[in-house]
């Protein structure tokens, strides 16, 4: 199977996956390269996840249950009972969980394997290939999933904006990080709900086969990206895809966006989500926050585009959330680390990759199954969204 692109158009395939082999495209080399790094067990995944290579909340997700199915179809055979492979199944996942701990999508995979691995072990005495086959369908039953909701709040989103701010004329949205398909397995959240607005023509000019419900015609005036310091993945890998995907855009300093809203040029702000909690509380890339408040400032709706699969309704607030803090090198050199050192030697650093948004700043949440509102209340119930919606797709 080969997932995660438009056929033809290698540029954009984060994850290349088929039975037995996982490739990953290194996005810390984008958008001036395009290399894609082998990853041959979870050892590789870790890394890759924990350096950057694949990241966003979906992707990480994805990339992590595929590097343990990549090394489960090589392994040649496993001495022991179902116990000793579930043990190690589930150490391993344990591993992966450990990479980057603020996304909830990677933990919920791994529960949701683990409860596979827990009935094959039950079912089975010995590790055969039925064991072995179980984990690896559940994996890439995730991953088609993924697919399917990632298009699903493509167009929820693209409707809802459609239908609650045009009046009937052109938007702009303003997105903040790397939603589109870099993080996750197609078009995702900000890219789909933008691609929604696209004219007819420029889709068409553009060769791509935009699904249906996605169409609200030539409604998008302009994307405005922030450039996402210090890791950049606004101006490295969302500029690169509103290109790629010929929308009209703009990036801007991450320190402009107040005065963009200022000046009248948003309509709306459109971000993911790494986690959201009961509340609706939503910790998002770093800088979110600000946005959200410049935002409520101006009178501009704030939403969240996410697929269910990073809701944490274990987690009450988003006080609970742990933020992942990086390496001070990404602020003290350019290229969000990578390149040469720009700050002075000796200065401390606090790097927190992640900030938290509260409920009360945003205006709905942007599902596969749906757009979450407050319905008039001053408080999203998304338990009980979800109960409502369980089975939908
Ligand atoms: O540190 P990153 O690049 O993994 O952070 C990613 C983000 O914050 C995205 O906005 C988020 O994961 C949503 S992706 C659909």
């Amino acid at each position: 199977m080969g997932i995660n692109g438009v056929e033809g158009d290698k540029t954009l395939q984060s994850i290349c996956y088929k039975r037995g082999s996982l490739r990953l495209l290194d996005q810390r080399k984008l958008p001036l390269e395009t290399t894609y790094l082998d990853i041959k067990d979870t050892k590789d995944g870790w890394e890759a996840i924990k350096e950057m290579v694949v990241r966003g909340a979906p992707a990480i997700a994805i990339a992590a249950a595929l590097s343990l199915v990549v090394e489960v179809s090589n392994l040649a055979s496993f001495n022991g009972t179902s116990d000793d492979a579930a043990t190690f199944l589930r150490k391993k996942l344990d591993y992966l969980v450990s990479s980057r701990p603020t996304a909830v999508n990677l933990s919920d995979a791994a529960v949701k394997l683990n409860e596979v691995i827990d009935k094959a072990a039950a079912e089975a005495k010995e590790v055969n290939s039925v064991f072995q086959e179980a984990y690896i369908e559940a994996t890439e039953a995730m991953l088609e999933y993924d697919v399917m909701s990632n298009k699903a709040i493509g167009s929820y989103g693209a409707n809802f904006l459609q239908k609650h701010l045009t009046d009937n004329q052109k938007i702009t949205i303003l997105t903040h990080c790397n939603t589109g398909r870099l993080s996750s397995l197609v078009f995702n959240s900000f890219a789909s709900v933008a691609i929604g607005f696209l004219c007819k023509s420029n889709r068409e000019e553009a060769g791509r086969n935009c699904d249906k419900a996605l169409h609200a015609q030539g409604v998008l005036e302009r994307a405005y990206c922030t450039e996402t310091r210090p890791f950049n993945q606004g101006s490295r890998l969302t500029a690169f895809e509103l290109v790629h995907e010929n929308i009209p855009a703009t990036l801007i300093a991450d320190s402009a966006a107040a005065a963009l809203m200022n000046a009248g040029q948003v309509k709306a702000v459109v971000v993911g989500a790494d986690r959201v909690t009961a509340n609706g509380d939503t910790a998002n890339k770093i800088g979110t926050y600000s946005l959200a408040v410049s935002a409520n400032r101006h009178g501009i709706p704030f939403y969240v585009a996410a697929p269910l699969t990073s809701i944490d309704l274990f987690l009450s607030t988003g006080q609970q959330i742990e933020i992942e803090e990086r390496s001070p090198k990404e602020l003290l050199h350019t290229r969000g680390g990578l390149g040469e050192q720009v700050a002075a030697s000796g200065i401390s650093v606090w790097n927190p990759a992640f900030d938290v948004t509260p409920a009360n700043l945003i205006s709905g949440i942007i599902t596969e199954k749906g757009v979450i509102t407050k319905n008039g209340a001053d408080t999203f119930d998304i338990a009980e969204f979800v109960r409502k919606t369980s089975g939908d797709l």
